[in-house]
């Protein structure tokens, strides 16, 4: 069954929460029953502090935890960093790369972003490699080019359809409960489809391609509705299991 058959909704915690907010993932879990499991797949990526005790709290929950970034090399003398590897050792089975955070904010190229996918892969984790146009770029009219070409050089050789998801997030509607239009989103996504289809051929419709950006209960139904849209990366709504839950409910 090829995964885009059931949409993932990945809650992305960013640099929230201490031990309490493993009760709101305690809530997820018991809210994410039979009939939710079956229609879609829920991932959460808390801060890095959290993984480990998250990954033992979701166990056998069917809901997967991911970690918000890694190292791009595997070990070694980088103070404060943390290595795929060891994400993975805590339970992380997705490591989120290239964020707009982490390229705003970190400097993260593509070439950066593409190597940290690789680490991800080589630790046999999930990457989700995240995609976007800032707003200057919507005005200037390049956003399709834009998430083009952070798409072809921010996939490492390693990616497959198996370990690679894309979440494409216009930089300008993470946490501004701003969101493009219904027809704006699936231009790119279809866009973004079409570029995997040039490097993954017929496989690539089995890519998820998740949409990010002030999703919210309210808007969930309609975005995820949407052609090429596979899921949703959730920010905001995701810190609280009421939200997140009924994200997920309205796959
Ligand atoms: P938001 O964040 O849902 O709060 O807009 C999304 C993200 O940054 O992944």
């Amino acid at each position: 069954m090829p995964e885009t058959s059931r949409p993932l909704i990945v809650g992305n915690w960013k640099m929230n929460g201490g031990k309490l907010a493993l009760k709101e993932l305690g809530a997820m879990i018991e809210g994410y029953d039979a009939g939710l499991r079956a229609r879609v797949e829920l991932l959460v990526c808390p801060p890095a502090t959290l993984l480990h005790a998250a990954s033992v709290i979701a166990l056998g929950s069917g809901i997967r935890i991911g970690a918000q970034d890694c190292h791009a090399e595997a070990g070694g003398a980088h103070t404060g960093d943390l290595a795929a590897a060891m994400l993975a050792d805590c339970g992380a089975t997705h490591v989120l790369a290239g964020h707009s955070e982490r390229r705003q904010n970190h400097g993260e190229t593509d070439a950066a972003v593409s190597a940290k996918a690789a680490a991800a892969h080589a630790a046999g984790a999930i990457a989700v490699v995240c995609v976007g146009e800032t707003a200057q770029q919507r005005r200037d009219a390049a956003t399709i080019a834009v998430v083009k070409r952070q798409l072809s050089r921010s996939l490492p050789l390693s990616a497959i359809v198996e370990n690679t998801i894309i979440a494409y997030e216009p930089v300008w509607a993470i946490g501004t409960g701003l969101t493009p239009s219904s027809a704006d989103i699936a231009e790119v996504h279809a866009a973004l489809r079409a570029g995997l289809k040039r490097r993954f051929g017929k496989r690539a419709g089995e890519m998820r391609i998740l949409y990010g950006g002030s999703v919210k209960p309210g808007n969930a139904r309609e975005i995820l509705g949407l052609a090429n849209v596979n899921g949703a990366l959730v920010g905001g709504a995701s810190l609280k299991a009421a939200d997140f839950l009924a994200i997920a409910k309205a796959c």
